[in-house]
């Protein structure tokens, strides 16, 4: 049955998602239908398709009540809305649908697994809001929540952990059917944990082990866990808050992690052998994975950052998108990431310059949009090298974002201090690259609104959004000393069968 509240959200969105044109919108990374979007949620396969859920607030451009918008894709990158799926409707969750997974069960149903907000007087006369994990059961379209709701609460949490901060189920099934969900949590030190949970339906739940804890080295809670194997690694991916600076791996605030460990599933024993970062730009969070049927490990995050959120375009009646899917594999030491295979499909025109010497400011032809895939691989003309390379994207009279290496340092520095922002939150970050005698290779993805860049074949992305006028669709290159470079550009061609 829809509630009063869904259809609500579905009127509302249909009449109103209306009036946003295409062009408006990122062309080939997902927004919200109207209003606000943040956290991607049960990104699962159904009957084929790629469904991706989303928290939403479809009445306004600002965070409020959680209700889950829905899109489906077959490419990852085309996708076309489906009506909204939860509304906080019940009782448990009247505070909010917040985030959660999904899967396709055997019997041809899709479920899925969310967190349940609800406002509770405590004891002392305080109200907090409590959180508990509630399923629903669906046919991709419609969804039925569970009348078992919560099936995980305090009854299952262990003692020393919160049930006011207890969010963020990820569901996966075993090869046996029995159904695992890693949520996260913070402990009694007011820091972040991930629990892992089991079940054999779906609906009885029993804790099952403490994956992994900070003891507040990380952060405070852990929110948006995610629990995968990848290439021999097990890794434990989670968006850590009020993370303190850690060198220029983790910046302050709002961070994203891979925790690179092995796991013994019969003891679900986790143990951490290293950290890195997931993304090293401005906009960032919560990243959830899946597996595609041709074993291809594929996340996607939220292109945001609560730090980062409070400039929104002026005349927008959408906020938020997602990131480029991107797909992750596990090498030399590090999880790399790039843009997924499918976006190949959309190469439109092609432009290609080779051993193009640099050192005052140059502009190629053909080399310029916002909706393209581009790549720049800088290397030193002589043994005298260059000091820095800096290549300015969107870029038009008044505007421009720059991404700059320094050879020295091994350092890349994006910036969108010049983007049109008239609010000084962080504009800048930097990061550590790996060495390569001077040598680096870009691939920057611009897609009308945002830019994403992937270092040395994905050793390291960085994702940063601005809202620019379009008519900023130039490129420039510039470096202090020689260097050479090749560049291929493509455009991005959405329209094509
Ligand atoms: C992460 C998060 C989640 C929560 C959701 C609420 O961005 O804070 O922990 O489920 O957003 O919208």
């Amino acid at each position: 049955m829809i509630s009063e509240a869904l259809q609500k959200a579905r009127d509302f969105e249909e009449k109103y998602g209306a009036f946003i044109p295409p062009e408006k919108r990122p062309a080939f990374h997902l927004t919200p239908r109207v209003g606000w979007m943040n956290d991607p949620n049960g990104f699962s396969l159904y009957k084929g398709e790629y469904h991706l859920f989303y928290q939403y607030h479809p009445y306004s451009v600002q965070w409020g009540p959680m209700h889950w918008g829905h899109a489906v894709s077959r490419d990852l990158l085309r996708w076309e809305y489906l009506p909204a799926a939860l509304a906080p409707d019940a009782p448990y969750d009247a505070g909010g649908c917040f985030s959660g997974g999904a899967v396709e069960l055997p019997d041809g149903r899709q479920m899925l697994i969310y967190t349940g907000v609800k406002r509770e007087r405590q004891d002392d006369g305080v109200c907090q809001d409590i959180q508990t994990q509630c399923v629903a059961f669906g046919d991709g379209l419609n969804y039925e929540k569970c009348p078992a709701n919560p099936v995980i609460d305090d009854r299952q949490i262990p003692a020393g952990f919160s049930r006011a901060d207890f969010r963020d189920p990820k569901l996966w099934r075993e090869a046996d059917g029995s159904f695992r969900c890693v949520v996260g949590n913070r402990t009694d030190d007011g820091s972040g944990a991930v629990l892992l949970f089991e079940s054999t339906d779906g609906v009885s739940w029993k804790f099952s082990a403490i994956l992994d804890r900070c003891w507040n080295e990380f952060g405070r809670m852990w929110e948006c866990p995610d629990f995968f194997p990848l290439d021999g690694k097990q890794i434990l991916m989670c968006s850590p808050q009020d993370m303190s600076a850690v060198g220029m791996e983790f910046h302050n605030g709002d961070c994203t992690m891979f925790l690179i460990g092995r796991y013994d599933p019969a003891s679900h024993q986790f143990e951490r052998e290293g950290v890195q970062a997931v993304d090293y730009g401005l906009d960032f969070y919560a990243p959830q994975t899946l597996l595609t049927p041709d074993g291809r490990r594929i996340m996607i995050a939220w292109m945001q950052n609560w730090d980062t959120c409070t400039a929104h375009p002026s005349d927008a009646r959408w906020f938020g998108q997602m990131t480029i899917l991107r797909e992750l594999d596990f090498r030399d030491g590090r999880v790399v990431q790039n843009p997924v295979r499918e976006l190949e499909r959309y190469h439109g025109r092609r432009v290609a310059y080779t051993d193009v010497p640099v050192h005052e400011e140059v502009t190629l032809q053909g080399v310029y949009g916002r909706m393209i895939d581009l790549t720049v691989t800088v290397r030193p003309m002589s043994a005298a090298g260059y000091t820095t390379f800096r290549m300015k994207v969107a870029r038009g009279s008044q505007h421009y974002t720059s991404i700059t290496y320094t050879p020295q340092t091994d350092t890349l520095r994006v910036s969108r201090s010049h983007a049109g922002f008239n609010r000084d939150f962080v504009h800048v970050r930097e990061c550590f690259v790996r060495s390569r005698g001077g040598e680096i290779k870009l691939r920057v993805i611009l897609d009308r609104y945002s830019a994403e860049i992937f270092v040395n074949d994905g050793e390291q992305a960085l994702s940063l959004t601005f809202y620019t006028p379009q008519s900023a669709d130039g490129i420039s290159f510039e470096s202090h000393g020689n260097a050479l470079m090749n560049v291929e550009k493509y455009d991005i061609v959405m329209d094509r069968s």
